[in-house]
């Protein structure tokens, strides 16, 4: 049986507002506190980060951003430091999220550069990986999975997944309804540990891999009962109170 313990995040995305996140966390927070096997874990818009803060001081949850720049300060108009996030008590950072890479043109070695930074500032990086849907009909979902890991493990080194959590999210299950299949997360979960192992076994044994992609409260029993899950990383139902917390209540 594994060790590792489960995780549940909420990426919310560009969604919500002052008065329905206020909701929001209220009812997952009441939820939370009646009890879950699972570490819970939001991530707000940048803006809301200080708001939730404060919101889930006196609550188990934990607090996370969706982005951070790889620099520490300067003339980067618009950008967010990693110290600025840590100011604000997240200790969690989604980097390399498949809408970042693709709409943001953020390439591997960037998303490498933010997961040192996130780490640099005393935080766990959220890394994210995945294949396109071309890419998985061309038979190359593991020549990706394998080149986005690679470039992190070339930058960071092995031991630095020793404080870091993996996303594995096939971009075409993602906003979709269209989740992978156990049997396809599975494959692909062990491929990622296995692919860890042959530079660090014991790193590999460790780290958590979540599963991300149109996770919803029917289909997230099944998901998490595999033994390289993880957890999930959780878009759209996570805006909803009662998904979301039937989703952290499925954890093995
Ligand atoms: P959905 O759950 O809306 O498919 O989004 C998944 C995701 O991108 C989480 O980061």
């Amino acid at each position: 049986m594994s060790k590792r313990q489960s995780l549940v995040a909420g990426n919310w995305k560009m969604n919500g507002s002052l008065e329905s996140i206020g909701q929001l966390v209220a009812a997952i927070s009441q939820g939370v506190s009646e009890g879950t096997e699972a570490e819970v874990l939001l991530c707000p818009p940048y803006v809301y980060v200080a708001e939730l803060a404060g919101l889930l001081e006196k609550t188990d949850i934990r607090l996370g951003a969706q982005n951070v720049s790889h620099l520490e300060s300067g003339a980067y108009t618009g950008e967010v430091a990693p110290s600025m996030l840590k100011d604000f008590a997240c200790e969690y950072v989604i980097v390399g999220h498949s809408e970042r890479r693709m709409l943001y043109s953020e390439n591997d070695v960037r998303v490498a550069e933010k997961f040192i930074a996130v780490q640099a500032n005393g935080m766990i990086p959220i890394l994210c990986i995945g294949e396109l849907l071309e890419e998985r009909e061309s038979n190359c979902t593991e020549e990706v999975i394998a080149r986005q890991l690679d470039a992190v493990i070339e930058l960071a080194g092995i031991m630095a997944f020793k404080a870091a959590v993996i996303a594995y999210e096939p971009v075409w299950a993602i906003g979709t309804g269209k989740t992978a299949t156990p049997e396809q997360a599975q494959e692909v979960h062990e491929f990622i540990r296995l692919r860890l192992a042959r530079h660090d076994h014991e790193t590999a044994e460790g780290v958590r891999i979540l599963y991300g992609g149109s996770v919803k409260a029917d289909n997230a029993k099944q998901l998490f009962e595999l033994a390289d899950i993880d957890g999930g990383l959780i878009g759209g139902a996570s805006l909803v109170a009662d998904d979301f917390l039937t989703i952290c209540h499925s954890v093995r």
